[in-house]
């Protein structure tokens, strides 16, 4: 953080990606609104993401970020937070028990909203629009005025989060998360699969583990680690008016903290460290990740070091990788060295999703699972010749059957993708497929 920073300080940045607000007066009543809300998460949740992050950075667990490309507002329900859930803990579950490593999980979830784009307009039959932005700026339909950007939907994707973040927090304290309920994670369309088949094997060694420390006299109602998980919030935070919004001193430490999520992400289209996204975070205390994209520079990724983390606290900065899976491994290699070289102790996570999307023949934006393998692979490679610790993956995902991503072991091909592809924008894996990537990450990982 510079001697000048202060939460309003972006504003004399370059600021990209940020949608053409057609009133600026109706723009700043609704921030002035959301500057006076209850804040979504507190600091003393977010200085313990920050200590678990801690441990990843010095290679003793490993993060586990995942969620939807984009959240919807229309396609919400108790249901779709349950299950995208269940699969993230069913993935922590299986990287917990084959790897042995305590496994941080954040949810790419309640305020994933607001989408970058590389054009600032589509155009449909000579007819041009503003692009697509996420639920939080405008709607995904192509006419006039679902297109034009609403400042009344930043009030509702706070309140979405807020709700969305209520049941989170009921669901992992409130007995959904408990170990011995493990087995009932596995949705059925999961079960008959075999990584579904290879979970409940993993599920019954942790029953029986629980079975023999119960007749040792361990009382796993008083354990809570056994029946309440941590789980943390993020999203990429992209509308910079929301972040600064919500932004609050903590009257404890005086520092101030991003209330919109526990982590908040830079992406890949605005990590410049001389512009505004990176101006801002670096003067909020919450962990803070940034994408990492094949165009860049050892040079660059120091740079960015120094500007979000010049004190060096562990657990502050997660960089996450998205070069894919063709240059992973001699791409990553030089960026490393030179940062462990510079002794910033940064959390280095996988991003496999990004850096492997194509357009199919049958013209739908997918990844195939294989590609999505292959970077990781080449991740846990590149760390093991630099001697760093791969610390953790960032992937898209849903706790439905969808068929989006090609590939897994019950294999979609082209010709399927249209059964069921539901995205408002990336690709995601299945349940399936998710838990497919789990156990050979584990493999990797032992
Ligand atoms: C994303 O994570 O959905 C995204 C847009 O990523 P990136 O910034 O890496 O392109
Ligand atoms: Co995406």
């Amino acid at each position: 953080m510079t001697a000048t920073w202060t939460p309003t300080s972006w504003r004399s940045s370059t600021a990209r990606q940020q949608p053409a607000w057609p009133d600026p007066g109706h723009l700043e009543a609704v921030l002035k609104d959301l500057s006076t809300v209850p804040p979504l998460v507190f600091a003393g949740e977010v200085r313990n993401l920050e200590a678990q992050l801690a441990e990843v950075a010095a290679g003793r667990a490993f993060l586990l970020q995942a969620g939807d490309c984009a959240e919807s507002f229309s396609d919400f329900s108790a249901d779709m937070v349950r299950d995208k859930l269940r699969v993230i803990l069913q993935m922590a579950v299986v990287l917990q028990y084959s790897a042995g490593v305590p496994v941080v999980k954040v949810g790419r979830i309640a305020g994933q909203f607001a989408k970058p784009r590389s054009a600032d307009v589509e155009t449909v039959d000579g007819v041009e629009l503003p692009s697509f932005r996420g639920h939080m700026v405008n709607d995904i339909a192509f006419d006039p005025a679902s297109r034009g950007a609403d400042p009344e939907r930043l009030m509702q994707a706070y309140h979405q989060s807020a709700s969305t973040l209520n049941l989170l927090r009921a669901f992992t304290k409130g007995g959904f998360a408990d170990l011995r309920r493990v087995q009932a994670w596995n949705q059925e369309f999961v079960a008959n699969s075999p990584e579904g088949r290879r979970y409940d094997q993993v599920a019954a060694g942790i029953d029986s583990a629980l079975r023999f420390m119960a007749a040792c006299g361990l009382d796993a109602d008083h354990q809570p680690q056994l029946h309440e998980v941590d789980f943390f919030t993020s999203h990429e935070a992209l509308i910079l008016g929301y972040e600064e919004a919500l932004t609050r001193r903590d009257s404890l430490t005086g520092d101030w903290y991003d209330c919109s999520a526990h982590m908040l992400w830079i992406g890949e289209r605005t990590r410049n460290p001389d512009e505004a996204h990176v101006e801002f975070f670096s003067g909020v205390r919450n962990p803070i990740g940034c994408k990492i994209g094949p165009s860049a520079t050892p040079d660059e990724v120091l740079a960015l070091c120094e500007r979000l983390n010049p004190e060096r606290r562990p657990g502050r900065l997660t960089l996450i990788t998205r070069m894919g899976a063709a240059k992973v491994e001699d791409t990553l290699v030089p960026i490393l060295e030179s940062v462990a070289e510079a002794g910033h102790p940064v959390v280095w996570s996988c991003d496999p999703m990004h850096g492997n999307t194509f357009t199919s023949d049958s013209g739908h934006k997918t990844r195939h699972v294989d590609d999505i393998m292959t970077e990781v692979a080449g991740f846990f490679r590149a760390h093991e010749r630099a001697g760093t610790w791969a610390g953790g993956i960032h992937i898209e995902l849903t706790g439905d059957d969808v068929t989006e991503c090609l590939g897994g072991s019950a294999p979609i091909e082209d010709a399927d993708l249209s059964t069921r592809y539901e995205t408002m924008c990336d690709p995601r894996l299945n349940a399936a497929q998710s838990l497919d990537l789990a156990f050979q990450v584990a493999e990797l990982l032992t």
